[in-house]
């Protein structure tokens, strides 16, 4: 497979768009049609990607500009909200969203109920627990790991980028207590109003440390062969489905993402097992970020897995392409996923359901710096296509 690191732009390109007047021509993509997830009916097929945007308090709390950006994208068929931890060592960078606190569960509810006034949902909260991604300056805590092997790279913190700290390898108590704080998170989420969560177990973090054969070194019952390594991941799903129902439970991963210093040498192995252990369940899906419909562990996992499989294409990672990223949407559904989740494409344009639909100009990504910096700049200033016309 062909992997893009999930933070993929670098330099400030600058305001422009793609194509010069507004197409008044509709289309009949895939993409459009309505579709089910469990007992929800969505608009389309389009789902906005989870994306950490760092707009939260210094504590995590979800902050007002975040319903805002969030309501700016209701016409999205579903939105899976940001990475939120689940408890303070799972922190990963500053001011991301958490959710163990009843302030954290009051600001999230207003971020529902902002996407719901404005039409849209239903709405997925994303769980992700950093694991060796993270810092002491930022979350206080010495960062958990399932080993004591150190991410080799630098981080960024609150007084800027620092070589990444070396993380202590969890105790059995600590993983039966980390597996309790998702599902504490999980419960707070139903009560902020979210449809349900997704359990992030992709891109580096805590849960794919584990499966990884890199970053889990560990000889227990969590460690060694594919068996054990998917053990910890199998055992958040089944906390988190046991505390909120199945059907509000929805699973990450990204087999063979070398980002955040992952090696996923077993892949073909190790993913099919997940599957087989997690899909008769009755999860609400399987998320499958940075999937590319030509490999033949797409198909694998297509197969294996007979609930919703929502997948998130492989786009250039220097820009979203100009028609935001509809056709490689569209091959995905044509090679058996039901749903897609587009990232960036969201991300710069608030209507990007209308601009497929009507084939209109697409905003292209603007600065990186704006990704995960403070404020509406970048964030919520993206024009809808009314401004656009005007
Ligand atoms: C700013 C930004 C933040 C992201 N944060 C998250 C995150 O919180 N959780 C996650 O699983 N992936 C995250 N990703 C990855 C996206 O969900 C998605 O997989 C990636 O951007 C590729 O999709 P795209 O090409 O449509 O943008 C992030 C990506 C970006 C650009």
């Amino acid at each position: 497979m062909t992997w893009i690191t999930p933070f993929p732009l670098d330099s400030d390109i600058g305001v422009r768009f793609y194509g010069s007047r507004m197409s008044t021509e509709t289309t009949t993509s895939p993409l459009l049609r309505s579709a089910a997830l469990g007992s929800h009916r969505l608009a389309n097929r389009l789902v906005m990607a989870p994306m950490t945007r760092n707009r939260a308090a210094s504590d995590g709390t979800p902050s007002p500009l975040m319903a805002d950006y969030y309501a700016q994208r209701a016409s999205a068929g579903m939105i899976i909200a940001e990475a939120s931890t689940p408890n303070a060592v799972g922190r990963t960078y500053p001011n991301i969203t958490a959710l163990y606190s009843d302030a954290h569960t009051a600001g999230w509810r207003e971020v529902v109920r902002a996407v719901e006034a404005a039409g849209g949902g239903p709405l997925f909260l994303q769980i992700q627990h950093g694991g060796r991604v993270g810092h002491p300056d930022t979350s206080g805590h010495t960062p958990l790991a399932p080993s004591a092997v150190p991410l080799p790279d630098t981080i960024h913190t609150p007084t800027g980028r620092q070589a990444a700290v070396t993380p202590r390898a969890m105790t059995t108590a600590e993983i039966g207590s980390t597996v309790a704080d998702f599902a504490a998170a999980a419960r707070r989420a139903v009560d902020a109003g979210f449809a349900g969560v997704e359990v992030h177990s992709a891109n580096g973090y805590l849960l794919h440390q584990f499966l990884a054969p890199n970053t889990n070194l560990r000889t227990d019952g969590y460690g060694g062969g594919v068996p054990g390594r998917i053990r910890f991941t199998t055992e958040v799903v089944d906390a988190v489905a046991q505390a909120i129902g199945p059907e509000r439970t929805g699973l990450r991963i990204s087999p063979g993402n070398p980002v955040n210093g992952i090696t996923d040498t077993d892949a073909d192995e190790l993913y099919p097992a997940l599957l087989r252990a997690n899909a008769g369940k009755g999860l609400a899906y399987l998320h499958l970020a940075y999937a590319d419909p030509a490999a033949p562990l797409f198909a694998r996992l297509r197969a294996l897995w007979t609930g919703t499989l929502i997948a998130n294409p492989v786009l250039p990672r220097e820009q979203i392409p100009a028609d935001g990223g509809r056709e490689a949407a569209e091959r995905l559904l044509a090679a058996g996923a039901d749903l897609v989740a587009l990232g960036r494409p969201f991300l710069a344009n608030p209507d990007l359901v209308e601009r497929i639909r009507t084939g209109g100009p697409v905003n292209p990504v603007r600065a990186r710096y704006a990704m995960y910096t403070g404020g509406a700049t970048g964030y919520t200033d993206y024009p809808a296509l009314p401004a656009l016309a005007r």
